[in-house]
């Protein structure tokens, strides 16, 4: 079974998508991991990320790069952002994170583009999504959690240009997927949305 979950920025579909996969035993990549890596690349390598050249060339980054604690920052997650607007980046990456999602037994991919390009033929695909209040509020609380200092208002708006950057690139914008369950988590708990997303997903098993 292949699970593909989409959604924005500090939407929670990462820790949602990583107990999913606990839950149905399937391996789990965290596709914005990937340009997360590219983005700290051309950091380090002193390029431009809204450079096409550049941003491709940092595709080769060192597999132990996605260890990285460097990678769970804002400041990548915005370079991250940057960088995945420029078609060949996205090819680039493209054939691993296939190759991931065609693993014997299934997979469970988190991403932008996983229902929509990487894996339309996913058996079942969840949008998740919150309203910008309630992300900026959850990554607030997420990073006074790590010790880092955080302010709301900028988050708020970092979250929105993100929003924003990610809808609307040319190639493979954030969209809702054909056939996708969206579950809005702004009022819900993390088991309540875990169990939303059980639920959509025994629905389309059964269909
Ligand atoms: O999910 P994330 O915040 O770690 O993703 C960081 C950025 O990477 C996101 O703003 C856009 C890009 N991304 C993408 O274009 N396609 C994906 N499948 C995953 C992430």
């Amino acid at each position: 079974m292949i699970i593909a979950v989409d959604g924005p920025t500090a939407s929670g579909k990462g820790t949602l998508a990583r107990k999913l996969a606990e839950h149905y035993g399937l391996p789990y990549l965290d596709t914005g991991l990937l340009y997360r890596a590219v983005g700290r690349q051309v950091f380090l390598d002193g390029g431009d990320p809204d450079d096409g050249g550049d941003a491709l060339a940092a595709t080769t980054f060192p597999d132990a790069m996605l260890s990285d604690e460097t990678l769970r920052s804002e400041e990548t997650g915005g370079l991250a952002s940057r960088v995945s607007v420029h078609p060949p980046v996205r090819q680039a990456l493209f054939e691993r994170q296939r190759q991931f999602a065609d693993q014997p037994g299934g997979a469970i991919l988190d991403g932008r583009d996983i229902g929509t390009i990487i894996a339309p033929d996913a058996d079942v695909k969840l949008f998740v999504t919150a309203s910008v209040d309630a992300r900026a509020e959850r990554r607030w609380k997420e990073m006074r959690e790590r010790g880092l200092e955080a302010d709301l208002a900028a988050i708020a708006d970092e979250i929105r240009k993100r929003d924003e950057r990610d809808a609307n690139r040319a190639d493979a914008p954030l969209r809702v997927a054909e056939g996708a369950f969206v579950i809005d988590t702004t009022a819900m708990t993390r088991e309540q949305a875990l169990a939303a997303a059980i639920e959509a997903i025994e629905t389309a098993r059964k269909a």
